[in-house]
């Protein structure tokens, strides 16, 4: 079988930085509180005339001119999203349009957070068996477009960004070598926005009480959050007859530092080879591991033949992981 091997990544943040003392001006909090609770500095913000598509585009130009490729390349289009640009047509489908690609196939995966895993794992299997040849895997958000400004408990953690992957079907030992995808909706209420789907339409009732917000219990989500990150990461390896001494670097979804040092203390990998880069962007949903794999990338932080554990969990709940020869 074909191996999806990841030939170029892109990534994409807006301009614009929220800092941790910008939102001491908005909510009662404090940078103190913020960086020792989830380990988040600044984060950015997209400008009002940015939608999710215009970033995952900018990632995707990046990560085909590093793959050194043209849109017309592509076969197919998977971008994760959580935030997509309207309820229809696709984020994909924008995405497809605005690089210019052939009349491709095109799809937006939703699984909140995770759906950076999910993305990939989707890519990656047309890759393998043959179906297509490249596959671009996206992941964008705009998580500030569902934040409530005035809600501490949320704000102070979601943000903007979009990270892109080339995949291309190859020989060779470097690609994804396994996902794993899970989900448990018994958890649904630790995360989810009520407003504007068929449970609850938009209306000026469902705007007026705020529904169209993201809603999180972020302490119990914190404990469901470890044991799901520790558990999957544990079990890929496992199956693959691989431990945690073999991981070169270890790419986890950015949600907060806490939960990213007690995933890691579950599992037995050390800090220095676990990836971190919440401090810049807080947490950017499906879009975090693209990025943060664009930056171990583009920092030499990866290095040809290392073997990359990716982790993720969100709401739903969803969680996943992959694990990828570099
Ligand atoms: N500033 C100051 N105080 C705050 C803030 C804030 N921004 N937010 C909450 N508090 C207060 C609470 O009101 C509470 O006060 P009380 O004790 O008087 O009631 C106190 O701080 C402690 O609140 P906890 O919720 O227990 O704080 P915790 O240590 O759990 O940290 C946090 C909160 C950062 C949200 C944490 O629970 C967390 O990160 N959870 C996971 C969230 C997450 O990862 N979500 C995304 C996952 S999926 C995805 O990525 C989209």
């Amino acid at each position: 079988m074909m191996r999806a091997r990841i030939i170029g990544v892109g990534a994409y943040a807006p301009k614009r930085i929220v800092t941790n003392a910008d939102l001491e001006k908005m909510v009662d909090t404090s940078d103190a509180w913020i960086f020792q609770r989830s380990g988040i500095r600044e984060r950015r913000v997209a400008d009002e005339s940015e939608a999710t598509s215009d970033l995952a585009v900018k990632a995707a130009q990046q990560a085909l001119e590093r793959a050194g490729l043209v849109p017309d390349d592509i076969d197919f289009i998977v971008v994760g999203t959580t935030t997509a640009d309207m309820q229809f047509p696709s984020t994909a489908n924008f995405v497809q349009h605005k690089l210019g690609c052939r009349r491709i196939g095109s799809v937006d995966v939703w699984a909140a957070c995770t759906a950076s895993i999910y993305s990939l794992a989707v890519g990656s299997q047309f890759v393998q068996t043959g179906k297509y040849r490249r596959v671009l895997c996206i992941g964008a958000e705009t998580l500030s477009r569902i934040t409530d400004w005035t809600d501490r408990g949320t704000c102070v953690l979601l943000a903007d960004a979009a990270g892109a992957a080339v995949l291309e079907a190859s020989e060779g030992e470097s690609g994804v070598i396994d996902a794993d995808l899970y989900s448990d909706a018994r958890h649904w209420e630790l995360l989810y926005m009520p407003g504007g789907g068929s449970r609850n339409p938009a209306s000026h009732e469902t705007v007026t009480a705020g529904m169209h917000y993201a809603k999180m219990k972020g302490n119990e989500l914190f404990k469901v959050a470890v044991r799901m990150f520790g558990e999957c990461a544990g079990a890929i390896l496992e199956r693959h007859g691989l431990g945690v001494r073999d991981v070169d670097l270890f790419i986890p979804h950015q949600a907060n530092l806490r939960i990213i040092e007690a995933a890691a203390k579950r599992l037995g990998m050390p800090m220095d080879r676990v990836f971190v880069n919440i401090d810049r962007y807080g947490n950017t949903g499906a879009a975090s591991i693209y990025v943060a794999l664009e930056e171990a990338a583009s920092t030499g932080r990866l290095k040809r033949g290392d073997l990359v554990l990716l982790a993720a969990f969100g709401g739903g709940v969803t969680w996943g992981a992959a694990l990828l020869r570099w």
